[in-house]
């Protein structure tokens, strides 16, 4: 059983949004709490590259910047690992820089789609080049002389809300963005802490280029994403109840608690308050033994993305068959997640059947491994973790290989897991 309380990993997406804000903004900025996950990491080298100083402290960055003005052509490729974020939102700003700059990634992240933000950037005037005419990565960007364009995006993702943001915060005149249903809003939210107004109505948000970024001191939460799989251990880990503090509960990512208390999960938010902008809770949570299936689509997937691999540990273990609908995103994520989730559980014995833009899984709340069983991480840290919570109920059946790649966004996850359970 799992017992006491932690903190878990920083939020990625702020973490990310802060780095490139306060490289942004002339003079110093301080971001506590960052997390230093890999996928950071590579964002601050592309500024470090640029003529950016950051300083790293345990649990503090503290960023002089010359400014954008200021930021220079970098001498050599930019790479950025394994991180969709970095390379999504990096596209915009450096559309919007007036220098060269070559882009490219790990094997996982030139297999992911980059047309979704190269063809709206050229449409502002960037110019973009790369493999397959700019789909895929390497790609090479020539920034600057950008003209602020109205855009109605097919998926609702917040790397291309943000990546025309930004691109935007650097052009002539007004960009307007209108995604089909709202995705995460760190962006919108965080960029008026750096003195850059942001336009929100509903689904459309809207920058005017020309404001100057200002340096900001901001405090980053706790990740949601991270903490979902702790959310999950304590549900389906009989006599379990944790606290996990200080998790960010933005209502953009809080899906995966919704879908929790859909399922009977026993999971309580509790002190919410604002840092910087952003609501932030201590989640209480305890084992139930009346865990039952759910169904998830629609405007609801958006706000759970991420944490759709570590749902279905708990689908696993409920009663009835859940559904995953209008899902087609995990397809082209660190890995494809519908395929890599459910190569997994066939693996366990959990009855599932692929769909086209999800998955159904026939739970069994008396699942147990028969044999010795042997499960991968597929090079994506979520569907590392996600194998790890079948490990934890049942540490002599299972093993779990490739599991390096958690440190993109949760360095110490297994530690942090056995803390909790030498308490038990
Ligand atoms: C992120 C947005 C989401 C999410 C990713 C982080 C962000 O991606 O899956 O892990 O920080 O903006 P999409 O924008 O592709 O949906």
């Amino acid at each position: 059983m799992l017992q006491g309380s932690i903190s878990v990993a920083s939020d990625k997406s702020i973490t990310h949004r802060a780095i490139m804000f306060s490289s942004l903004a002339k003079g110093t900025s301080v971001i506590e709490n960052p997390l230093m996950g890999d996928d950071n990491l590579s964002t601050v080298a592309a500024f470090e590259a640029m003529g950016v100083t950051v300083e790293k402290f345990e649990k503090k960055l503290v960023i002089h910047s010359p400014g954008s003005h200021a930021l220079h052509e970098p001498k050599d490729f930019l790479d950025f690992g394994n991180s969709g974020t970095t390379t999504r939102l990096m596209l915009g700003i450096l559309s919007g820089l007036p220098f060269f700059c070559a882009i490219t990634g790990d094997q996982y992240l030139r297999k992911r789609p980059m047309m979704r933000v190269v063809a709206p950037l050229r449409q502002m005037g960037a110019h973009i080049d790369g493999r397959e005419g700019g789909k895929l990565l390497p790609l090479s960007i020539r920034g600057g002389a950008l003209v602020g364009q109205t855009f109605t995006t097919q998926v609702a993702s917040a790397q291309v809300k943000s990546a025309l943001l930004l691109a935007g915060a650097f052009a002539k005149g007004t960009t307007v963005i209108t995604e089909p249903e709202k995705s995460r809003d760190h962006t919108e939210r965080m960029l008026p802490f750096y003195g850059v107004p942001v336009e929100v109505v509903g689904n459309t948000c809207s920058i005017t280029g020309g404001a100057e970024f200002r340096p900001a001191n901001i405090t980053v939460p706790g990740d949601i994403s991270s903490a979902a799989f702790f959310l999950v251990a304590a549900t389906v880990t009989p006599g379990s109840s944790i606290t996990i503090e200080n998790v960010g509960v933005n209502p953009s990512r809080t899906g995966v608690i919704e879908a929790l208390h859909a399922m009977n999960a026993a999971v309580v938010l509790r002190n919410t308050r604002d840092v910087c902008g952003e609501p932030v809770a201590d989640l209480e949570v305890r084992y139930t033994d009346q865990l039952q299936a759910v169904e998830i689509g629609g405007s609801l997937i958006p706000r759970l993305i991420d944490e759709i691999p570590a749902l279905a540990v708990a689908m696993s273990f409920a009663r009835g068959t859940s559904v995953v609908r209008d899902a087609q995103e995990l397809r082209v994520k660190e890995t494809d997640r519908i395929k890599t989730t459910l190569s997994n559980l066939q693996a366990l014995g959990v009855q599932c059947e692929e769909r086209e833009d999800g998955f159904a899984i026939h739970g069994n709340p008396d699942w147990k491994p028969s044999g010795t069983i042997q499960l991968d991480a597929y090079g994506d840290h979520r569907i590392g973790m996600s194998a790890l919570l079948f490990k934890l109920l049942h540490p002599h059946a299972i093993r779990v290989r490739d599991t390096e790649c958690i440190s993109v966004s949760f360095p110490n996850f297994e530690t942090l897991m056995q803390s909790l359970q030498s308490k038990g």
